[in-house]
């Protein structure tokens, strides 16, 4: 495996761009192709047999195209797809599920964490099942499946979010929670408002922790220790959508805090059965 070769990150849409960014940032050298499934978004309401298909079929157009590692950047895919394709290819495959775990248990003070995500990532107990094997045992669930839409819309603040926010974290109140992970590529573009609620509903702060980050910090270990860290700094970034790269473009800004002007149309073949 060249260590030449740029790192893939994927997604069912947009969202995962949140993801690069923080890759971006934190490994400017990395070149990076970023695959965006617009054509089959959104993942989080499907089932985990067509989650698994389509992260395959994802996974696979990456490789053709030639990379050193790939970041599954979609928390829904992450839950229902990773051990799949760790089986499937021979190079690295991070998920964004693990990494912020593990820095929630670290963080935590009343070892009580809450998760929100999408319906499926909820559904799957990913959150829970990695928490648990941290020895954290007090999680509490709740799926926020509004917010994908409005973070696309570029609803963030105001009274309409407000008030769909209070409903859905009103189950934090009487909790111990004092961190909550924020479990879907789309809801960092959220967290002032999912914050402030929170604090607002149960009464008390909370630490607020996306995926993104921590998967970066992840990323670089794992680089590191299979000795694929770019031996030139190139940071060349590339990005591709399965369905109108212009329409990508126009929400892209908003998740990855730049204007995106060259994204390329990707057709991805279905080879799950192969
Ligand atoms: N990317 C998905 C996730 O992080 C959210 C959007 C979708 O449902 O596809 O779970």
């Amino acid at each position: 495996m060249s260590s030449n070769l740029p790192i893939g990150i994927f997604d069912s849409g947009v969202g995962g761009l949140t993801v690069m960014r923080a890759i971006a940032s934190r490994l400017p050298a990395e070149s990076l192709l970023y695959l965006g499934d617009t054509a089959r978004v959104p993942y989080g309401n499907r089932s985990p047999q067509t989650i698994r298909r389509y992260a395959v079929n994802a996974t696979t157009m990456l490789r053709d195209e030639g990379v050193k590692a790939i970041v599954v950047a979609c928390n829904t895919a992450s839950a229902y797809a990773l051990r799949a394709l760790q089986e499937r290819y021979d190079f690295p495959v991070l998920g964004v599920v693990d990494p912020v775990a593990r820095a929630a248990a670290a963080a935590t003070a009343t070892g009580a964490i809450g998760v929100i995500g999408t319906r499926g990532t909820v559904a799957s107990n990913c959150y829970l099942d990695a928490l648990h094997a941290l020895g954290v045992s007090d999680v509490i669930q709740k799926a926020c499946p509004l917010f994908v839409p409005l973070a696309e819309e570029g609803w963030t603040q105001g009274e309409v979010v407000d008030a769909i926010a209070r409903s859905y974290l009103q189950v934090f109140a009487g909790t111990a929670v004092d961190t909550l992970i924020l479990g879907c590529t789309h809801y960092p573009l959220l967290a002032d408002t999912i914050g402030r609620v929170f604090e607002e509903t149960a009464g008390r702060s909370v630490r607020v922790l996306d995926s993104a980050s921590a998967t970066a910090i992840a990323l670089s270990d794992e680089l590191e220790t299979n000795a694929l860290g770019s031996p030139e700094a190139v940071g060349a970034l590339r990005f591709c959508a399965t369905d109108d790269p212009a329409q990508f473009a126009e929400t892209a800004t908003r998740f990855f805090g730049a204007h995106l002007t060259d994204v390329e149309h990707v057709d991805i073949r279905d080879v799950s059965h192969e």
